[in-house]
């Protein structure tokens, strides 16, 4: 099993990490910048035996290796600063997203493509179309990571452990996200039943701005961490064929009421990409939340259409 993580970055470099050291494939991670791609993967490959792993990890600016890849993941690009939103991205992201789509598609055609550069949901609408793959196999990872957010700020407001707390985050990544309360247990118990919903409110909206509240702290750059272990749960699932329920970035084509628009939802994912869509039942709000964020996904990219050619 071989996973191209293309991006050196943060994310990129976090990702090639969690995958070789969690022992479930191979990495090649590609950088535009010379050495940088290289470098990081030798200083992976010698923590193996400190780690404890057998898996090849090597680095480059070439696509060539890339080759055979199971799953591409792309992180590359630039991420924000603080005051800038996803969207602001856009121009510079979207150009060097297509640019590497092209490559990554010439030499490993079938692979199957995690978008995270944002911005999310139209980065990942332009490596499918430039791919030209079925929707099962092109889908962006953020709900996986906003969901995540929301799970951990449920377990520190209760003093619980996360993993005891499910829930789903749902829509485009970025402020019209949609949490779902109602769908959020811990141990089983649904939240509603623990938090007072004005507390609840609070979550929700620390959990919106948890992108930005990282950004404002760090300065210089985004998240890495919990964006990297959203990753590696998709590859896993996928490449072990796990049939994880997470919400996904996936191509709509009229589920939840929504036409040719990505957006997360929850997906089955396993050997093949995305095998199921899951249509949970929202309340009349989520739903038109859920709209509300796919029309803005829609409009972000109507206004690449009008700039890729610039
Ligand atoms: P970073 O700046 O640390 O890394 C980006 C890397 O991409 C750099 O090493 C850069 O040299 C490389 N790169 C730029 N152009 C390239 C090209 N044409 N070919 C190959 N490599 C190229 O940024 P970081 O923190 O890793 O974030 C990467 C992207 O992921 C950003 O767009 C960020 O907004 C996004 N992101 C998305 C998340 C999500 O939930 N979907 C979560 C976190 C970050
Ligand atoms: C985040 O939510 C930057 O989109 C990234 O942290």
């Amino acid at each position: 099993m071989k996973v191209t993580v293309v991006g050196a970055g943060h994310v990129g470099a976090t990702c090639a990490q969690r995958i070789v050291e969690r022992d479930i494939a191979d990495v090649y991670l590609v950088d535009i910048v010379e050495g940088l791609a290289a470098g990081k993967a030798l200083d992976l490959a010698q923590a193996a035996p400190l780690i404890g792993h057998s898996r090849r990890i090597e680095g480059g600016t070439e696509y060539g290796p890339a080759e055979g890849s199971e799953v591409v993941v792309i992180t590359a690009g630039v991420a924000r600063k603080p005051g800038m939103s996803r969207d602001d991205l856009l121009a510079t992201n979207g150009k060097i997203v297509t640019a590497i789509v092209e490559q990554v598609s010439a030499v490993a055609p079938g692979a199957i493509i995690i978008m995270v550069t944002n911005p999310l949901d139209v980065t990942t609408h332009i490596a499918m179309q430039v791919s030209g793959l079925p929707r099962e196999r092109v889908m962006g990872m953020a709900g996986a990571l906003d969901t995540a957010r929301f799970r951990a700020f449920i377990g520190m407001e209760l003093s619980c452990s996360a993993r005891d707390v499910q829930a789903m985050v749902l829509g485009g990544h970025g402020d019209s996200m949609v949490p779902l309360a109602g769908y959020a247990t811990v141990g089983g118990v649904p939240v509603t039943q623990l938090i007072a919903p004005e507390r609840l409110a609070e979550i929700i909206r620390r959990t919106r701005d948890g992108g930005a509240e990282i950004v404002g702290l760090m300065k210089t750059g985004s998240a890495f961490y919990a964006p990297s272990a959203g990753v590696t749960e998709m590859v896993a699932s996928i490449l072990r064929d796990e049939g994880r329920v997470l919400p996904v970035s996936v191509l709509l084509q009229g589920e939840f009421g929504i036409e040719d628009t990505f957006v997360g939802v929850p997906v089955k994912l396993g050997a093949g990409g995305v095998n199921e869509i899951i249509e949970v039942e929202l309340s009349e709000d989520e739903l038109a939340a859920l709209h509300a964020s796919a029309a803005h996904v829609r409009e972000t990219v109507a206004a690449w259409e009008r700039l890729k050619d610039e």
